[in-house]
Order: C-alpha cells, then sequence, then structure tokens
C-alpha cells in the first residue's frame, strides 16, 4: 500500500493521518503524543476543532523536527471574507506553534458572515475570491499546499472554473463503509484531486456497526489483523488519505499499521460497501441554518 501520495506541488502527503475532530481538549494532546510515538507524521485538524493550542503543545512535546510532519488545517466558515483569510490562518499557525501549514483547507463550501453563522450567499456561491486569497498564501509560503472539504462534483467544478493559479490538491469528505462515494472517487481520481477519508470507521454513532460487518470480521481473521485495520487498510487501497480518529493510545497504534488486502477480499469488500444505499454520518446543514442541504447541488 502507499505510504504517500504526491501532491501537485510535488511533496508527499503520508497515507494515515491521526484525525483531532472530537477529541477533546484535556485529551487530544496525548493521543497525538501517542500517535507520534507510533510513527504518525500526519496530524489532521481544524480551528474549528478548538483544541488546535493542545495539539501545538504535544508536537513541541514529542521533540519530533516541524520538517518531519505533515500538519493540516482549516479555514472555517465564518473566515472566507478575503480580509479576514489571513488573519484566521495566522491565528491557527499561532495555535500549532509553527510558521507554515502543509495542507491549509477550505472547511466547508459554505460562507458565513464575520461573527456570525448567518450565510454569506456572494460567498458561498462563489469561494473564488476566497480561494484567490489561498493562493496568495501559498505565494507567502505561509501553506504549502491548499484544498478544500465536503464539496460534491459540482461544488468542485463551480470552484475549477475559474482561472486557478493552484488547483484544490486534496478534497477532504466523509468516506467509509456506509458512505463511500464510488463516483466521488473516480471522478476525483480522473481530475488529479486526492480525497481524504474523513470519519473513516463511521464516527462515534457508526464505528460499532463497521466493526461488527461480518465481511470485515472475516477478512480480519483470515489476514490476522483487527476489523479497523481492515477498513483503514480498504480506505489506503481505494486510494484515498485516511484519518482516523481516536484517543485511546492503543486503538492510535493499531490504526496506524495498515496491510495489502488481497484483490479477492478487497473486491468483496468494495461491493458490499457499494452495494447498499449511500447513508451519510454527517451532514451539518440544520445545524448551520441552512434552508438547503450542503451536498445538493447549490445554487
Ligand atoms: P476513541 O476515540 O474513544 O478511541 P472515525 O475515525 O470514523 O471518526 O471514528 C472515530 C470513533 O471510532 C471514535 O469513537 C473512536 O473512539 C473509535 N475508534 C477509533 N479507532 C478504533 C479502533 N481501532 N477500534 C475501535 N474503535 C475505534
Amino acid at each position: 500500500l502507499p505510504t504517500h501520495y504526491t501532491l501537485p506541488s510535488g511533496d508527499q502527503i503520508p497515507a494515515v493521518a491521526l484525525g483531532v475532530w472530537q477529541a477533546s481538549k484535556g485529551e487530544v494532546g496525548q493521543a497525538v503524543e501517542a500517535a507520534l510515538k507510533s510513527g504518525y507524521k500526519h496530524i489532521d485538524g481544524a480551528w474549528r476543532y478548538a483544541n488546535e493550542a493542545e495539539v501545538g503543545q504535544a508536537i513541541k512535546n514529542s521533540g519530533v523536527p516541524r520538517e518531519e510532519l505533515w500538519l493540516t488545517s482549516k479555514l472555517w466558515n465564518s473566515f472566507h471574507a478575503p480580509e479576514d483569510v489571513e488573519s484566521a490562518l495566522d491565528d491557527t499557525l499561532n495555535n500549532l506553534g509553527t510558521d507554515y501549514l502543509d495542507l491549509y483547507i477550505i472547511h466547508w463550501p459554505i460562507a458565513f458572515k464575520k461573527d456570525s453563522t448567518e450565510l454569506d450567499e456572494a460567498l458561498t456561491a462563489d469561494p473564488y475570491p476566497t480561494w484567490k486569497k489561498l493562493e496568495e498564501m501559498v505565494d507567502k509560503g505561509k501553506v504549502r499546499n491548499i484544498g478544500i472539504s465536503n464539496f460534491n462534483i459540482p461544488r468542485v467544478k463551480n470552484l475549477t472554473a475559474n482561472p486557478l493559479k493552484y488547483q484544490p490538491a486534496v478534497n477532504q469528505v466523509e468516506l467509509n463503509y456506509w458512505n463511500p462515494q464510488p463516483e466521488l472517487l473516480e471522478w476525483s481520481k480522473e481530475h488529479g484531486i486526492l480525497l481524504e477519508a474523513y470519519s473513516p470507521l463511521g464516527s462515534n454513532t457508526q464505528v460499532k456497526d463497521t466493526l461488527a460487518i461480518p465481511e470485515v470480521r472475516e477478512i480480519a481473521r483470515e489476514l490476522g489483523i483487527t476489523p479497523a485495520q481492515v477498513i483503514i487498510s480498504w480506505h489506503v487501497q481505494r486510494g484515498t488519505v485516511v484519518l482516523p480518529k481516536s484517543v485511546t493510545p492503543s486503538r492510535v497504534e493499531e490504526n496506524y499499521h495498515v496491510y495489502p488486502l488481497p484483490d479477492n477480499l478487497f473486491r468483496i469488500l468494495e461491493k458490499k460497501a457499494t452495494a447498499h444505499p449511500p447513508q451519510r454520518v454527517v451532514n451539518p446543514s440544520k445545524a448551520y441554518n441552512l434552508s438547503f442541504d450542503i451536498f445538493d447541488d447549490y445554487p
């Protein structure tokens, strides 16, 4: 299995990352330290997770040199106005105790007005002004790669129809057994956009069900690995970055070890995952008070 993927910039992004969404203050730091001890080099965070400073402190405590790490963060919805982007990024850099990010991502294809949760319709319909500012951050050396998150195909096209200086290097989306998004995966490969799988185990609500799937258990038994390792390996074998979240040191260690699944077993799992109607684990449209579904076409 690939240990890294090469982005358009030439940078090599590690295939397995520790995800820190829903890792609360007081527990995220020890999870990051456990991950770095286990050999992880890639931490996927966000300003919105409200735990960046503790992540930064854990990185510092680990003594791992900055240049060996891959740090990703995300621009929150309320900072899409071009004049707000750089200060939002600076806040993240300050939290993490670094002067550059390896990857900075637009967290949602949804812009809020400053300091509010009211939709900014113009910047939601057209993210190009926000993107141009991210391109400027690349040129300034504050970020090495830029990407998007939670963009469906029409929204990606809506962005890439503009004369971009840098194409989105990645699109971070929900990918798991329940919502495997095979069309988006194929389309993204054709267009040179690497997908990153969040909630790869089904997030806390569905992880138990995922790990109990008979085929997953059977493959785990056959290969002598754990059900979580089967699922995480399946993601990498599909050609995505995978971001399992855990704050349990033994699971953090377990999740880092991926194994190539024999073709026939990979196909069994892929077929089973894509045979049922897709069921999303994450959709904050209501929480964001949107009158439309984020994953529907918009505008
Ligand atoms: P915890 O953080 O308490 O260890 P996802 O990555 O899909 O968002 O899933 C995260 C959820 O899965 C968390 O509840 C996490 O629990 C749990 N989890 C992570 N790794 C494993 C594992 N190897 N075995 C069982 N549960 C796991």
